[in-house]
C-alpha cells in the first residue's frame, strides 16, 4: 500500500501546480510554524515552559494561560505564500487562516494543520505504552480512527503519531509514549494506527494523515537520557528500530518526522542515508519527512553544521522536505537555490511529495471545517466514551495477586490513599491536549461511580509528605486499603527521563505503614515507564499496574478492582529489578557468558539476574495451564500448536505468544523474538487447542548491509504466557 497516496489525476494536477510556483511559493510549502507568542503574560515564556516541564504548574494551569497569550498568527506570510503548514489546534482560527491561505494566495494551496494528537484528542485513551498492553490490532486501529474523528472535526489534518520509537530504557520519559520494546508488537501497532487515523482510502473528511516518528532510534538515547547521543550496529537497527517505521510505511502513512539524535554521528535532520537512501529509495516512501521542532537548529549544537544556512542546506539535500519551526529553510533556501547548491528538482521532489498529501487529504476541495462539525464533539458520544473505558480496563496489567485478594467484594469498605487517587486531570498521561478536565474520571471517583464505600485520605502525595493521621483515619473505617502510588504526568514524556525510576518521595513509607495495620493492601500503580518496585513485589500482596489510562481511568480501574473485567493485560515492556539493570528488554542478542551463579558470567554482583517483571507477562483472576506444545513445518510456514485450559473459577482472556531463537546464525541473534501472538477467551473448565502459525520468510534478520538472510539451521520455538514463561521445542529448517 505503499502507492496510498498516488492517485494519478491528483499526481497531474500536482505537476501542473509545481509548474505554476514560484521558488519562493516552493519554500513556503516546505516551511511549517507556529503562531507566535508575542506576550500576554506576565512571565517570560521559556520560564513558563520551565515551570510546566518542572510541575510548578499543571497543564490546566497552562492551557488556561495559554488562552490568554497574544498570538502573531503570521497572516502576512500565509497570503504571500511562504508557509505551507500551522501547528495549530484552533479550528476558528485554522479557518480564518485558511481562508487567507486559500482566498488570498496567489495560488490558493491550502494549509495543513498540524498538532499531537498521540493517544486521543478529546476522548484521551490509555498513554501508548498502556494501550500497547492489550496485543490487540483492531483496538489499536479503533482508538486512532476515533481521535482522527475528533481531531478533523477540530480542523486538525495530521497527527504527529505514531510514535514508534522502540524503547528498551525504563529511565527515558517517551517511553511513555510509544508501544514499548519489542519490534513485532511495535509494528502490529504501527500498521493499525496509520490504518486507524487514516482510512482505507485517501479523501475521507473525518481521517487525517498519519506521522510515523521519529525516524530514527531515538529509543536509544544513551542511558535513558532524552536527546542524548545514540550508538548502534546498523543491523540492530534493521532488525529492531526499523520494522514499525516499515510496517507504517507498508500501511500507506502519509509522513514521517526525523529525530532529534544522530545516527552513525550524523543528526538525523540531515542523514541523507536514513532520509534518501533508506526511507524513500529502499522502503519506497512516498510521502513527505517533516523535522522534528526546531531540529534543523539543533544540527549546529550537534556541531554538525557551522550555521542555521549549512543547516538548511544540508537538510535539504539530505531529503528532509519540511521544516518544523526552525525558520531555516524559509531564510536560507531561496539563496542556497540561486547559487547552485540545491538543485531545484529536490525542492520540486519535496513540495510534489506535499502536495500530495494535501490533495490526497481532500484539503483543495475541502478546505474548511463547518461550525456544525466544529462543536460535533463538544459532547464526548457514549460510543467514545465507552471505548475509552473498554481500553482502558484491557491496558490495566495485574502484576501480583497473592491470596486471591482481588476482586473485592462490592460489601468492602475502601480507605483509599495517595494523591493521585484523587487528581483527574492526572488520569491522561504526556501528550494529552485536547481533552477537558471535566470529562476525566478519577480513581476516587470511579470507585464511588461503582457504589463503594470510599474513606479517602490523600496520606502521601507524589512529591508531598506521607501523614500517618491521614492513613490511620482511612485505614480505620475500612476493611481494605487501595493506595494509589506513582508517577506524576510530568515525570514522564518528553524532556521528561529519571535516572531513579523508584516511586517517588515517601509513597513506599507509606505502603509500609498501610501494611501496618493489618489491612490488605491494594496497590494500584499510575505511572507512564515501568517502576523499579522490587520491594513491593517482595511486600504489597496485590500489584495493580494501571499506567495512566486516560479518560476513563476510574471506571477502568473500578471494573477491574471488582471483577467487572477480568484483568488481562501483557507486559508492553520489561519491569528491572533495579535501575541499574535498565535497559533491560527481553530480547537481547545472545552473549557468550549468559548469565547465571557462577562468577564469569554475565551478571551484576549486586542486583539479580531476572527482571522484575518480564516483557508479556500479566495475571488473571483465573489460571491457564499450557500443555502439548507441537511444532511442524511446511514449505513456508512453522506451525505450533499448543493446549490450554482455564485452571480456575473465572471466565478470562489470554494473550498466547510465540517466539524464536534462531540458535547459530551469521550474526548473533537474539535469546528470543516475538514472532505471533493471539488471543483467546476461555470459561472456566474450558480447553482448547491454539495455533500460531509464523511464515519461515519472518524467521530471517537482516545483516549489517540490510540483506536479509534466511539462514537454514536449528530454531527453538517458544508458546507461552509471556516472555519468560514458555513451552519449548526445537526445530530444524531449511529455508
Ligand atoms: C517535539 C516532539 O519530539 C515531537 O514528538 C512533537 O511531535 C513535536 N515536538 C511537535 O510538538
Amino acid at each position: 500500500m505503499t502507492n496510498f497516496w498516488l492517485i494519478p489525476d491528483n499526481e497531474k494536477r500536482i505537476d501542473d501546480l509545481i509548474d505554476k510556483m514560484t521558488l519562493e511559493e516552493k519554500i513556503g510549502q516546505m516551511t511549517q510554524l507556529s503562531p507566535s507568542i508575542v506576550g500576554g503574560f506576565d512571565l517570560p515564556f521559556p520560564e513558563l515552559i520551565e515551570m510546566l516541564t518542572e510541575g510548578r504548574i499543571g497543564q490546566e494551569e497552562f492551557k488556561k494561560i495559554m488562552q490568554n497569550a497574544e498570538m502573531d498568527y503570521r497572516e502576512d506570510q500565509i497570503r504571500a505564500g511562504k508557509i505551507g503548514s500551522f501547528l495549530l489546534n484552533n479550528p476558528t482560527k485554522a479557518n480564518e487562516l485558511q481562508r487567507i491561505a486559500v482566498e488570498e494566495s496567489r495560488l490558493g494551496i491550502p494549509l495543513i494543520f498540524g498538532f499531537d494528537v498521540i493517544h486521543g484528542f478529546k476522548t484521551v485513551f490509555p498513554i501508548p505504552l498502556a494501550e500497547a498492553c492489550i496485543w490487540d490490532e483492531d483496538i489499536f486501529a479503533q482508538t486512532a480512527r476515533i481521535s482522527a474523528r475528533e481531531a478533523r472535526s477540530h480542523n486538525i489534518h495530521w497527527a504527529f503519531s505514531p510514535m514508534l520509537d522502540v524503547s528498551r530504557d525504563a529511565r527515558w520519559g517517551r517511553i511513555a509514549e510509544s508501544p514499548g520494546e519489542d519490534p513485532f508488537l511495535a509494528s502490529v501497532y504501527a500498521r493499525a494506527k496509520v490504518r486507524g487515523l487514516q482510512g482505507n482510502a485517501p479523501g475521507a473528511d473525518d481521517h487525517v494523515a498519519a506521522c510515523l516518528k521519529h525516524y530514527i532510534a531515538y529509543g536509544a538515547a544513551e542511558s535513558g537520557q532524552d536527546y542524548n547521543t545514540v550508538s548502534m550496529a546498523d543491523s540492530l537497527l534493521y532488525n529492531v528500530y526499523l520494522p514499525p517505521f516499515q510496517s507504517g510505511v507498508a500501511a500507506g502513512a502519509a509522513t514521517v518526522m526525523s529525530a532529534f539524535n544522530d545516527y552513525n554521528g550524523v543528526p538525523c535532520t540531515i542523514n541523507e542515508f536514513l532520509l534518501r537512501d533508506l526511507l524513500k529509495e529502499r522502503l519506497g516512501f512516498a510521502g513527505f519527512v517533516v523535522s522534528d521542532a526546531n531540529s534543523i537548529d539543533d544540527c549546529i549544537r550537534h556541531g554538525s553544521t557551522a550555521d542555521l544556512e549549512e543547516a538548511a542546506l544540508k537538510s535539504c539535500l539530505a531529503g528532509l522536505d519540511m521544516d518544523m519551526n526552525s525558520h531555516a529553510y524559509s531564510t536560507y533556501l531561496k539563496k542556497l537555490v540561486e547559487q547552485g547548491d540545491i538543485p531545484s528538482e529536490l525542492l520540486d521532489d519535496a513540495v510534489r511529495r506535499i502536495l500530495r498529501i494535501k490533495m490526497g487529504l481532500g484539503l483543495f476541495d475541502h478546505p474548511y471545517v463547518s461550525q456544525e462539525k466544529m462543536s460535533l464533539y463538544d459532547v464526548l458520544p457514549d460510543e467514545h466514551i465507552e471505548l475509552a473505558r473498554e481500553t482502558a480496563r484491557r491496558s490495566i496489567v495485574l502484576l501480583k495477586n497473592e491470596d486471591n485478594i482481588l476482586p473485592i467484594d462490592q460489601s468492602r469498605r475502601v480507605a483509599l490513599i495517595g494523591e493521585l487517587a484523587d487528581l483527574p486531570e492526572e488520569v491522561v498521561g504526556s501528550w494529552a491536549m485536547g481533552f477537558n478536565v471535566t470529562d476525566c474520571v478519577s480513581i476516587r471517583q470511579g470507585l464511588l461511580n461503582a457504589g463503594l464505600e470510599v474513606f479517602y485520605e490523600k496520606t502521601c502525595g507524589v512529591a508531598s509528605p506521607f501523614d500517618p493521621d491521614e492513613l490511620q483515619r482511612a485505614a480505620d473505617r475500612a476493611d481494605v486499603i487501595i493506595a494509589v502510588v506513582g508517577e506524576l504526568i510530568s515525570m514522564s514524556g518528553e524532556a521528561a527521563s529519571r535516572a531513579d525510576i523508584s516511586l517517588p518521595g515517601q509513597q513506599e513509607t507509606m505502603l509500609k505503614a498501610a501494611l501496618k495495620t493489618g489491612k490488605p493492601v491494594i496497590a494500584v500503580l499510575m505511572n507512564g515507564r515501568p517502576l523499579a518496585i522490587p520491594w513491593l513485589k517482595d511486600h504489597v500482596p496485590v500489584i495493580v499496574e494501571a499506567w495512566q489510562l486516560g479518560i476513563q481511568m476510574g471506571n477502568a480501574v473500578a471494573d477491574v478492582l471488582l471483577g467487572d473485567y477480568n484483568p488481562s493485560g501483557k507486559l508492553s515492556c520489561t519491569f528491572p529489578a533495579q535501575v541499574g539493570q535498565c535497559p533491560r528488554y527481553y530480547n537481547h542478542p545472545s552473549t557468550g557468558r549468559p548469565g547465571a551463579k557462577s562468577k564469569f558470567s554475565s551478571r551484576y554482583l549486586d542486583a539479580p539476574l531476572e527482571p522484575l517483571f518480564p516483557f508479556g507477562f500479566g495475571l488473571s483472576y483465573t489460571t491457564f495451564s499450557y500443555d502439548n506444545l507441537k511444532v511442524e513445518q511446511t514449505a513456508d510456514q512453522v506451525l505450533a500448536s499448543v493446549e490450554i485450559s482455564n485452571t480456575g473459577k473465572y471466565a478470562g482472556e489470554e494473550t498466547v505468544q510465540l517466539y524464536i531463537q534462531d540458535i547459530t546464525a551469521s550474526l548473533v541473534r537474539p535469546v528470543k523474538e516475538l514472532k505471533a501472538f493471539t488471543k483467546i477467551l476461555l470459561q472456566p473448565g474450558q480447553r482448547t487447542t491454539v495455533s500460531l502459525a509464523v511464515p519461515k520468510a519472518h524467521m530471517g534478520f537482516y545483516n549489517n548491509t540490510m540483506d536479509h538472510r534466511l539462514e537454514d539451521g536449528a530454531f527453538n520455538i517458544y508458546v507461552g504466557t509471556n516472555s519468560r514463561d514458555c513451552l519449548q521445542e526445537r526445530i530444524d529448517i531449511a529455508f
